[in-house]
């Protein structure tokens, strides 16, 4: 019998899939069918920053015109009782799932400013929630803010929650820093239990007819996930904090990599998305038989046995390849 139990962010996990934020982690039904296929923890949704606060804004501006309208007693129309906010809506979503399911729940948050997030936070934490997941998705246009700005918005946030909420954080990261080495490092000494690599920044694309920028959201492929790999068999070893592969895993292939880079978990998304929950299964198996043709015991066992400190070739991690990879090149 393989033993595909993983430990991640202080829990004890049956096996390393975990699917990440997405619709499918938001709602009940599909989260208990991912948990029936064998999901061992999910990662709720984020509760974006920008939608709380235009919601504040949005109910300020209700309350206004209402004290302006009172002074005509028949316009006056007071708050909705049954009104939920965002955050509302949040918090019964986590109590919900951790009453009808077994797994841990990882709540996530979005956003970048620390006002507000404290409180957030503590109540994310209350409302039963096993860790979070902080999703700082940040593009710094601005030529006057520097790299060493942006990373202490993260490090100050991550800080500030550290100091009121005992839940383990782990920080979903995007690859766009000068030395991603150093800034794992640098919040594994802020607090983060974890950090999970890499975030997808989706890329805004251009309508040449109306010559509007419009959103667009692509699914990864396979091929994403070299680039995480390749960084966590870089750092595994160097740190100690939990860490979670993510974007680019859809084959148990990628999986296998991935763990044997040095993973904690597989975060999975696109590959759900398009297959359907029912996939875990699926996955699950083929890592299962991986191990076992391989004559491996324990996802424990392979864990970090093609990191950079263990590997065969670890100059192949870093810049003295490129010269052989560029060479190869249609020899
Ligand atoms: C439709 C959709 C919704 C997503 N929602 C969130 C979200 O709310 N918060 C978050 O941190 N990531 C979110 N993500 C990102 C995924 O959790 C994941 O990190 C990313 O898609 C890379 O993994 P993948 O290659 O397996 O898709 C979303 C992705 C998709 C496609």
């Amino acid at each position: 019998m393989i033993d595909l139990s993983t430990e991640y962010l202080g829990l004890k996990l049956a096996n390393p899939l975990v699917p990440s934020s997405s619709p499918l982690t938001g709602d009940l039904d599909s989260a208990r069918q991912l948990e029936d296929a064998g999901a061992s923890a999910l990662v709720l949704p984020s509760l974006f920053e920008e939608a709380i606060e235009h919601e504040q804004k949005e109910l300020e501006r209700f309350v206004h015109s209402q004290a302006l309208g009172s002074y005509e007693a028949q316009s006056y129309q007071p708050i909705p009782e049954e009104y939920d906010s965002e955050l509302d809506n949040y918090l019964s979503r986590i109590a919900q799932f951790k009453s009808s399911l077994d797994i841990p729940v990882i709540a996530s948050l979005n956003g970048i400013s620390t006002s507000g997030w404290i409180d957030t936070g503590k109540e994310l934490q209350q409302a039963g929630a096993d860790a979070l997941e902080l999703n700082v998705y940040y593009i710094a246009g601005d030529p006057g803010i520097s790299g060493v700005d942006v990373e202490n918005r993260y490090l100050q946030l991550l800080t500030d929650l550290r100091e009121h909420i005992s839940i383990p954080v782990t920080m979903k990261l995007s690859s766009q820093f000068s030395s991603v080495a150093n800034m794992v490092s640098r919040l594994q000494q802020a607090g983060a239990q974890g950090v999970s690599l890499f975030n997808r920044f989706y890329q805004p694309d251009i309508d040449l007819e109306s010559l509007h920028i419009k959103p667009s959201l692509e699914l990864s492929s396979s091929m994403e996930s070299l680039l995480r790999i390749r960084w966590i068999a870089l750092i595994r070893g160097r740190v100690d904090l939990s860490i979670a592969a993510t974007g680019g895993f859809h084959q148990s292939e990628d999986i296998v990599k991935a763990l044997l880079v040095g993973a904690d978990v597989t975060h999975l998304c696109s590959v759900l998305l398009r297959k359907g929950p029912d996939h875990i299964a699926v996955l699950k198996q083929q890592l299962e038989h991986w191990l076992q043709e391989h004559e491996y015991e324990s996802v424990e066992q392979m864990k970090g046995s093609v990191s950079q400190s263990c590997a065969i070739n670890p100059a192949a991690l870093e810049h003295s390849n490129y010269m052989h990879v560029i060479k190869s090149y249609g020899q």
